[in-house]
């Protein structure tokens, strides 16, 4: 059922059974209140019928004047209890006269209560009496109830009127409220089918307070995350393509050359060797790819020791060396004195260096390249500073998405798998730290990895059995 037509139904039910109750408790009261009145008024007749009953006078002759005037019955019994005088306004008298009376209002009024004998406030039988005490006897005035009832009667309708009217009114608050209440949900159905479909711009915006409008905000940025996320999601299947595409053609070009054709001996070793790069570097892209999706879905979980950082980086600069030295380059070595040791995982550490080194090599003419570490605040930075190129504005933010870069055609050619700085991010990340990129054009680039401090894994047990990455093969490729 529709959310207006359950809200609009309980809140009927809600308001009829107020209603319901509010009349019930109006209406019993009143009663109360007219008996009360009543009796009261019938004790004051009583009292002046009693002022005027004389010894020397006539009771029966007094009960039918006052019986008229008062437009009630009226009945006078003597000390002994006997019947003096009864009558009642329509001229009918209801007892005989001498005979003994003992109706409880009566008796009470002859064992001597001084007061106004009340009956029993509601109605106990057809008629209302009140006796009062005279030195004579007892004079009891009563009348019917059916004048009541009239009265009753006009008071329930009046109140039960008020009632439809009220009811009437509240229909309508209810229906606003159920309205009100259930439009934004409505909105926010139709939004959520709309990402369901793939749509997310041009949504309406949706205003509703507290938790409903909470739920609109997630909502709203829950469609700006899954658009940009598909936007991602299709560039990256659209790169992955592109960087794999070119290297099979060329290796399927030279292969078909091969079987089709018979190339001389020196032209045969060129052509496999062309088939050799480009499948290693295929290879490569799909190896960090795989490195790097096991590292976001939670599949590495970093193991930090304490690292002897000279050891790792001699390692690397021992593999680039040769590169280095022919383009004239220094590589620097500038460890933080008297720093703190930095706890990471030691593959990570080697793969950080391995790739920002790379990529300064990759970018530099001359001048030097200093791996460097420096204490921050809960932690420690790990970098590398180059005297290269440099990195146009345009392009720093998104240098650490995957297969971004800066120059396509050269950057590709020169044999990275564009995840190189992917990696590095995320493996930063994992161990709950950050990566960040200053550069200036023609001015060289500094690219850093924070490492927050934590306790090594050889202090906290069951951290060192967890899945470890192998990245070692990634990191001999270099
Ligand atoms: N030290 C650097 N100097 C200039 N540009 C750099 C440097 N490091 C990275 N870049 C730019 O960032 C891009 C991404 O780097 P990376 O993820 O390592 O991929 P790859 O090295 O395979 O191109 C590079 O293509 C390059 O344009
Ligand atoms: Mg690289």
């Amino acid at each position: 059922m529709k959310l207006v037509y359950r809200l609009l139904i309980f809140s009927l039910a809600l308001i009829t059974v107020l209603m319901m109750v509010v009349v019930a408790i109006v209406d019993t009261r009143l009663q109360e209140r007219i008996i009360g009145e009543r009796a009261a008024e019938l004790g004051r007749e009583a009292r002046l019928v009693a002022g005027q009953w004389t010894a020397q006078g006539n009771p029966e002759e007094l009960a039918r004047t006052a019986s008229i005037a008062l437009g009630g019955r009226v009945t006078l019994i003597d000390t002994d209890g006997r019947v003096v005088g009864d009558a009642a306004a329509n001229g009918g008298t209801g007892q005989t006269i001498g005979t003994r009376y003992t109706r409880p209002e009566v008796a009470s009024a002859l064992a001597g209560e001084e007061s106004t004998v009340a009956p029993t406030p509601h109605l106990a039988g057809p008629e209302l009496y009140q006796a009062v005490q005279t030195p004579l006897g007892i004079v009891r005035v009563g009348v019917h109830t059916r004048t009541l009832e009239a009265i009753f009667d006009a008071a329930r309708r009046d109140v039960v009127t008020a009632g439809f009217f009220a009811l009437a009114w509240a229909f309508t608050l209810a229906l606003l409220f159920a309205r009100y209440v259930s439009r934004p949900v409505i909105q926010l159905r139709d939004v959520a089918r709309a990402l369901a479909r793939r749509e997310y711009g041009n949504h309406p915006k949706i205003d509703a307070p507290g938790e409903v409008g909470d739920l609109a905000k997630s909502l709203e940025h829950l469609s700006v995350r899954l658009e940009t996320l598909e936007s991602v999601r299709r560039d990256f299947i659209a790169n992955v393509s592109h960087e794999l595409c070119s290297p099979l053609t060329i290796a399927g070009g030279f292969a078909v050359t091969l079987a089709n054709h018979d190339p001389p001996p020196e032209a045969r070793k060129q052509f496999a060797r062309a088939i050799v790069s480009n499948t290693t570097r295929m290879q490569r892209v799909i190896d960090d790819m795989l490195d790097l999706s096991r590292i976001e879905s939670g599949g590495w979980i970093p193991v930090p020791e304490p690292i002897d950082l000279a050891a790792i980086i001699e390692e690397v600069f021992e593999s680039l060396g040769p590169a280095a030295t022919a383009k004239g380059i220094a590589l620097v070595s500038d460890l933080h004195a008297g720093g703190s040791v930095l706890v990471a995982d030691r593959t990570a550490v080697r793969q950080t260096i391995a790739n920002l080194t790379e990529n300064a090599l990759r970018h530099t003419e001359n001048g030097s390249i200093t791996v460097f570490t420096r204490p921050g605040t809960d932690g420690a930075w790990l970098g590398v500073r180059d005297t290269g190129e440099g990195i146009a504005s345009n392009h720093l933010p998104r240098i650490f998405e995957r297969l971004y870069r800066a120059d396509r055609g050269r950057a590709r050619r020169s044999g990275g798998s564009g995840l190189g700085l992917a990696i590095v991010k995320h493996m930063a990340e994992a161990h709950g730290g950050r990566v960040d990129a200053e550069s200036v054009v023609g001015g060289g680039t500094t690219i850093r990895a924070f490492f927050p401090h934590v306790p090594s894994a050889r202090e906290t047990s069951g951290l060192a059995g967890r899945v470890r990455l192998n990245l070692d093969s990634v990191a001999t490729q270099l």
